[in-house]
Formats: C-alpha cells, sequence, structure tokens
C-alpha cells in the first residue's frame, strides 16, 4: 500500500555530509558506474506499468459496493471485500476477449516515449494472467475461450522494441491456502513449512514457466515493501528466487521489493514507495513506482487524475537525482486504456518527441534537489562535452532564469525546442549565471533550455541559490552547519529550524554588485519573553537585536483553527562593499526554555 523506505532517510544523511565535504565537486565523477545489467535500464529512465487482472473487471466495486478502503486500490478488492477466491475467479466472464489486445497497449507506450513495460503478471489475488500448468487459478482455467496475454503482450513487445518485465506478487497471495494474506496477522495460523510448501509448489514453478515461455524477460518486479525480515519470507526463499532468475536469464533485473535492500549485489535496483517520488541524489539505480490515478488497478469511481504537467515534473524530478519513473495505466477488461490515461501519456510521448534528450540517457548534478524555484536540472555528459538542461517549470515573469551554483562557463545556451539552437545571451557573475529568455516559452507545459559546456561544471554545493526575481533565502535546505533540529512543514507550518542553544549557524551567498542589500528574519517565538541574537555577515557588520513573542495566527476563521505566528522583521540594511562569497554567522544569546523557530533570513 503506502510504503516508505527507511533506508532513503539513511542515504540523506550520506549526501548531507558529502556536501559539507566537497564544496566544489566535478561532476564528470558524479555517475557511478553501475552494474552493466542496469545500465538500459537506466538509459530508459521512463517505463509502462500495467495492472491488469480479475480486479479490471470489478472495477472497484462488488454487489453494489464500492472498495471498502478510503485507499481504494481496485487491484485489493477481493481482500477488502472479502470476496471468496471461487466468487472472484467469477469476474474472468467479464472479460471481452474479442476486443482484448496487448499490441494496444504496446503502442500506447511506445507513443509516450516509455521503453519498457511490466505487466502484473500476478498480483496479490494470487491469479495467473497466463496459461499456466501451476495451480487452477488462471484465465485459462475459468474461461477456455481466453488469450494468453502475457504471449501476445511478449510478441507485441519483441515486435515494437520495447522491454518486457513481470510483477510477481511472491509474498501475498489470497488464493493458495498457504500463501501471506494480511488476515492472517488476525490467527497467526500460517507455519514456516506452510508458507514454504506455497513457495515450492507455486512461487518458484510459475517464476520458472514465465522465464522460460515468453523469451527475453527483461525484469522480475516483486512486491514487498518491508524488508523480508519482518514478513514470513525467509532469506533462503528470496535467494532460490535470485538463483533461479541468474539459471534461467542472467541478464533479468530484478528490484528491492524482492525484500532486500539495494546494497545486496542481487538486488539490480531500488524500488521506492508507490508514488514516491525522489528527495535526494542518489547514485544507485532507483525508480518510483507512479500512479496516472490513484488506483493501480482500473477503478470505475476514479476521481483523482494527476495532470500532464504533474505527471512530466514527477519523471523529470527523478531523473534529475539519477532515478527512473514507472507510469502505471489500468486497463479495463475489454484491454481499453481510460481516456485520462491515453490523453496525458500522448501529452508526455509529445513531449519527450521534443525534449527527450534531456531525459533519456541523462541523470542530475550533485546540487541540492531543492536548489531552484524554477524547476529541476538534468545533466548528460558527451565526452568532453557536458550538457545541463534546465527544466523550466515555471517561466520567469521578468524573463531571466537564475541559475546558482555552477561556476564553469558555458559555451552555449539554447532552446531543447528550438532545432537552430539560436543563442541565448547570458550573464555570469561568479555562481550566479542568468540567462535572458524568450518572451513566449517555447512549451505549455516544460520548456528546456540547454547549457553546453566544454569542460567541467566546478559545482559550487555550499552557495545558496538566487530566487527567482533576484534576492537570496538563507534556510534549513541551505545551512551549512547541520547540527540544528530541522523541523518539516506541516499544512499550515513552514518547514524551520528549532533553535534552543547558542550554537552558530552558518551559510554562505554570493552577492554579485557592491551596493546596500536589505535584511530580513522570518521567525516565531512562541514563548512569553524577548529572545536576543547576533547575526554577523563575517567581515563587514554584527547585527544585534532581540525578538518578541509571536503569538498565534488564525488560520480559518470561526473554526478555533490556529497556528504559529511567523513574523517577518527587517534588519535593517547592510553595506557590501565588493562583489564575492559572503558568510552569514547565526547565532541565539538568550537562553530560554522556549525555541526559537527560524523559518528564513532574506538577503536582498
Ligand atoms: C503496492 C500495492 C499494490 C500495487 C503496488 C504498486 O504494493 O499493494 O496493489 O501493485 O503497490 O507499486
Amino acid at each position: 500500500m503506502t510504503h516508505f523506505h527507511l533506508s532513503q532517510n539513511v542515504i540523506y544523511m550520506k549526501n548531507i555530509r558529502l556536501v559539507f565535504i566537497y564544496s566544489v565537486f566535478m561532476v564528470s565523477n558524479v555517475l557511478n558506474a553501475q552494474d552493466l545489467r542496469t545500465d538500459w535500464w537506466t538509459d530508459a529512465r521512463f517505463g509502462m506499468f500495467i495492472h491488469w487482472g480479475l480486479y479490471s473487471g470489478a472495477e472497484g466495486m462488488w454487489k453494489g459496493e464500492k472498495h471498502r478502503h478510503f485507499n481504494n486500490y481496485a487491484e485489493w478488492i477481493k481482500y477488502r471485500n472479502r470476496i471468496s477466491t471461487e466468487a472472484y475467479g467469477k469476474l474472468a466472464e467479464r472479460f471481452l476477449w474479442d476486443d482484448i489486445d496487448p499490441e494496444e497497449w504496446v503502442i500506447l507506450a511506445k507513443k509516450a516515449g516509455m521503453h519498457y513495460i511490466t505487466i502484473t503478471a500476478k498480483h496479490h489475488d494470487g491469479f495467473a494472467l497466463w496459461d499456466t500448468q501451476v495451480g487452477e487459478y488462471s484465465f485459462k482455467q475459468y474461461d477456455p475461450e481466453s488469450k494468453d496475454v502475457i504471449a501476445e503482450l511478449a510478441a507485441a513487445c519483441k515486435k515494437h522494441g520495447i522491454k518486457l518485465g513481470f510483477y510477481y506478487s511472491h509474498w501475498v497471495d489470497w488464493e493458495h491456502p498457504f500463501g501471506w494474506d494480511h488476515n492472517r496477522e488476525l490467527s497467526d495460523d500460517l507455519s514456516a513449512e506452510e508458507f514454504d510448501q506455497y513457495w515450492q509448489e507455486k512461487v518458484m514453478p510459475q517464476l520458472r514457466e514465465l522465464l522460460t515461455n515468453y523469451g527475453e524477460i527483461a525484469m522480475l518486479w516483486f512486491d514487498m515493501w518491508i524488508p523480508h525480515q519482518e514478513t514470513i519470507v525467509e532469506e533462503h526463499q528470496v535467494r532460490q528466487v535470485i538463483s533461479l532468475v541468474r539459471e534461467l536469464q542472467p541478464d533479468c533485473l530484478i528490484n528491492s521489493r524482492l525484500g532486500l535492500p539495494v546494497s545486496d549485489p542481487d538486488i539490480d535496483f531500488e524500488t521506492l514507495g508507490d508514488n514516491q517520488l525522489g528527495a535526494i541524489y542518489q547514485t544507485n539505480p532507483w525508480q518510483t513506482p507512479g500512479t496516472i490515478a490513484h488506483s493501480w488497478g482500473y477503478n470505475a469511481l476514479e476521481n483523482e487524475w494527476k495532470s500532464t504537467n504533474q505527471l512530466l515534473q514527477a519523471l523529470i524530478n527523478n531523473v534529475s537525482l539519477n532515478g527512473n519513473f514507472m507510469l502505471n495505466i489500468g486497463p479495463r477488461a475489454d484491454g481499453s486504456v481510460p481516456f485520462e490515461s491515453i490523453s496525458r501519456l500522448k501529452d508526455m510521448g509529445q513531449w519527450l518527441a521534443t525534449n527527450g534528450e534531456a531525459i533519456y540517457q541523462a541523470g542530475g548534478i550533485a546540487l541540492r534537489p531543492t536548489q531552484h524555484d524554477w524547476g529541476k536540472i538534468t545533466y548528460k555528459s558527451e565526452g568532453e562535452r557536458k550538457k545541463l538542461y534546465l527544466q523550466v517549470f515555471n517561466w520567469p515573469l521578468d524573463k531571466i532564469l537564475r541559475v546558482t551554483g555552477i561556476t564553469a562557463t558555458p559555451k552555449s545556451a539554447y532552446l531543447l525546442a528550438d532545432k537552430l539552437k539560436t543563442n541565448l545571451s547570458f550573464d555570469q557573475k561568479g555562481p550566479f549565471l542568468h540567462i535572458d529568455l524568450p518572451r513566449i516559452q517555447p512549451d505549455p507545459f516544460v520548456s528546456v533550455v540547454v547549457l553546453e559546456f566544454g569542460e567541467d561544471l566546478n559545482l559550487d554545493r555550499e552557495v545558496a541559490a538566487e530566487s527567482s526575481f533576484g534576492g537570496v533565502s538563507l534556510h534549513a535546505r541551505n545551512l551549512l552547519s547541520h547540527k540544528a533540529e530541522k523541523v518539516k512543514a506541516d499544512r499550515v507550518t513552514p518547514e524551520h529550524l528549532l533553535l534552543k542553544e547558542a550554537e552558530v549557524l552558518e551559510w554562505k551567498f554570493y552577492v554579485d554588485a557592491p551596493g546596500e542589500k536589505q535584511m530580513s528574519l522570518s521567525y516565531a517565538n512562541p514563548g512569553i519573553k524577548d529572545i536576543d541574537f547576533q547575526l554577523e555577515i563575517k567581515g563587514l557588520e554584527t547585527i544585534t537585536k532581540s525578538l518578541p513573542p509571536t503569538g498565534k495566527v488564525v488560520v480559518e476563521p470561526n473554526q478555533q483553527f490556529y497556528a504559529e505566528e511567523f513574523v517577518d522583521t527587517p534588519l535593517g540594511k547592510v553595506n557590501i562593499p565588493e562583489p564575492g562569497y559572503y558568510t552569514v554567522l547565526f547565532q541565539l544569546k538568550t537562553r530560554s526554555r522556549e525555541s526559537l523557530k527560524l523559518n528564513w533570513i532574506w538577503v536582498e
């Protein structure tokens, strides 16, 4: 269901440390040599997920009742609505075999610019889409007129040059008497021997069929969202699967939801939680499985469709952090794909036809993931030539794109959509690069500016970035010292630093022209006493000030819904004598029981 991987935090910590060790980082080193097996997949960046099975025939409803859970994953209806295996099997009768044509899915994927497809060969319901000789729960056994969709899909993928992978639910199986079913948490009645019986008589032989009868299989996508040690699945069982895969199809990729971490040499890539986008720069191969709607399987009551822009930005975000995006469709029991999905995939495909260069075989650079407020950056190295793709989500009103942190000088700047590569003028001062944009953005979704370099980019990973419209915000995400507690944003409170001690906070910022800079500070003081602080711009000026209690703000009128007030407090003007790097040091001077909540320091 909604799974989050703890390993994310661990890697985050590691990366934070890296930031401070290497202030200037050579981009040529950032893309690690990944396992050769995974190379094609990393290069592809974008793939299709298909959730299709008996549940597609239920359409998220059973006997007039909708799916019994607010998380309306339609493929969970057998479990959620407590449907017997036999009654659920009869859903096979709803399938319109004359209309079902898997080649249409392949063509849709291809037009969307996707390079691979992963289909739910067997989902948690335990029902096989292919003509299995193992057990009695497959389309063939329920409807002799049915087709082997997996065989047809494999043939169509081959024809159209799309790689094929299988989702296989190894842990959860609601059909087999000894498969895992979460309701067993109540009874604790499944022995290890029984589970192994399921494993040996269903999982292993079915995987053997899938790896033997359908040509080249590019990946097996397993679905266990916690480490196997926290489940009934034992290490020797997952290792048995790995041996089978390596024996039959050595190049077939295996994802981390097998139940092992990506640090295991036999796990080819990490799968984050459902719809969990990347938040940190990672060098190991990883992906987000994502939905266009909310449910994975077809749900007639679906009303949460993401926009094309959202989906494109998700893909770009992941690529900018070296990740992949596998986007799901849930066809109906006649094989048709909902119009909302088709239209978004078509738009994405059109965007990729122009801008694919900035996605395929591209990765990210190791600047802060939230560095720029206008969008994201992807990167590609072609021998001596390095290219940055500035993915502009929000075309600046003043038509100046502000890029911070690259100190090498671009050889050229142009729009990716411009076949003539007309030069865009730019101005570079230290780590600040200002690119002059045309008045109209070339793409209604995301417009891409290419920067070409003949040398390494020389990233400055410490300096705080300029905002759109100019000005620099110093906050939790670009702080250099990192002992201070960071409090995440919630629905009404901004992300902030919780300051108790006299710890010195440090930021680095850049000023590109001499003159006066206005400074201000946003904070909340929940106590009843003033809190004093000292802010030093190293070598220039020291400001000391008291911050009075701030009280509350009414969030919603007449609902007694209040939040902490964060107040924007002027700190006065600072005279900057010459362009260059400056350091801000901030320290509390009052010892109090209440902590100061520091939102940002603004320099403009
Ligand atoms: C979860 C769900 C499942 C869905 C999958 C996709 O594991 O249980 O229904 O197939 O996520 O990522």
